[in-house]
């Protein structure tokens, strides 16, 4: 069969899944054709779903800004889609859609990937409150992660993803000039706000002074390749995670969701990295 895969977001021009798919098609030995669906912020969101309803894809990926707003128009949510509280990826099965999140645990994949050492005993530090970041902390969460702590400009938003857990004993909430001041506690530290992505990619969300050698130091932002907030860190010798390999992770996971069939990643990292470059 020929597989009917799409994207729903906007802007979405410039996505990589696309690119991303057509790979693990291939990879896999299978038919099929990833797909652009954008809505414009001023259509009807109900229309353009009742359109993408009549393409009968077999999946399709949903990102900014309808991860909630596709709530309504699902069959049914995975765990992890109710958890995040957005939907990245529906699947259809006979004819109903079902609703999941990657994001997180595509993310936590990638980080596993590249460090062996990685243990859910590591101190670990969120900096950032938005959505990415409430994926990434259930994910961790869920695989018994016990010191996640959370900083972050707004306060009270770093409060209530860690509220949203069981876990909100152990999560210290901080502000960005305590955690600043405590970095050299984390084990790993990731960074999941804006600051730093194109055009402004001179900025960093916090100096890195103070953090050791054997953390890992993590960025999701994949444009550019290299935040200068990794520079940084590489500047003081920490290891680091490019957000790009998040990408990679968290499609692979969908694909799986949507064909059973699980791609390696292997070379498609320094593909990737050529093509953003
Ligand atoms: P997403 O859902 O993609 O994670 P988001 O919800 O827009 O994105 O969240 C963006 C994150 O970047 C937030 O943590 C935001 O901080 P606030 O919660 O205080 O808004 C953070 N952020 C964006 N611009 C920032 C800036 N100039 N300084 C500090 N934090 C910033």
């Amino acid at each position: 069969m020929d597989y009917n895969f799409a994207l729903i977001g906007s802007p979405i021009q410039h996505s990589l899944s696309p690119w991303i798919h057509q790979q693990f098609l291939e990879k896999a030995g299978l038919e099929g054709e990833y797909r652009l669906f954008e809505i414009l912020q001023e259509e009807s969101f109900e229309e353009r779903i009742s359109k993408l309803k009549g393409m009968e894809l077999d999946g399709f990926n949903v990102t900014i800004p309808y991860k909630q707003k596709i709530f309504p128009f699902l069959d049914e949510l995975d765990d992890n889609a109710i958890k995040a509280g957005a939907v990245n990826t529906v699947v259809n099965r006979n004819g109903k859609w079902i609703g999941y999140n990657t994001d997180g645990a595509g993310y936590l994949r990638s980080l596993a990937a590249y460090f062996a050492d990685l243990d859910s005993s590591m101190r670990v530090l969120l900096i950032g409150a938005g959505g990415a970041t409430r994926g990434i902390y259930y994910a961790m969460a869920a695989e018994g992660y016990e010191n996640i702590d959370i900083t972050n400009r707004t306060i009270k938003k770093a409060e209530e993803i860690a509220l949203l857990s069981d876990r909100a004993g152990t999560t210290q909430v901080l502000d960005l000039q305590e955690a600043q001041g405590q970095l050299e506690k984390y084990d790993v530290i990731i960074q999941t706000t804006s600051v730093g992505m194109n055009p402004d990619t001179e900025k960093t969300i916090m100096p890195l002074e103070g953090i050791r050698k054997d953390t890992i130091v993590s960025d999701i932002i994949y444009r550019p390749l290299e935040t200068e907030f990794l520079r940084q860190a590489k500047a003081h010798g920490a290891r680091i995670h490019y957000g790009h390999t998040m990408l990679l992770y968290q499609a692979q996971q969908a694909f799986e969701i949507w064909t059973g069939k699980k791609v390696p990643i292997n070379e498609m990292d320094e593909k990737l990295k050529k093509v953003l470059e």
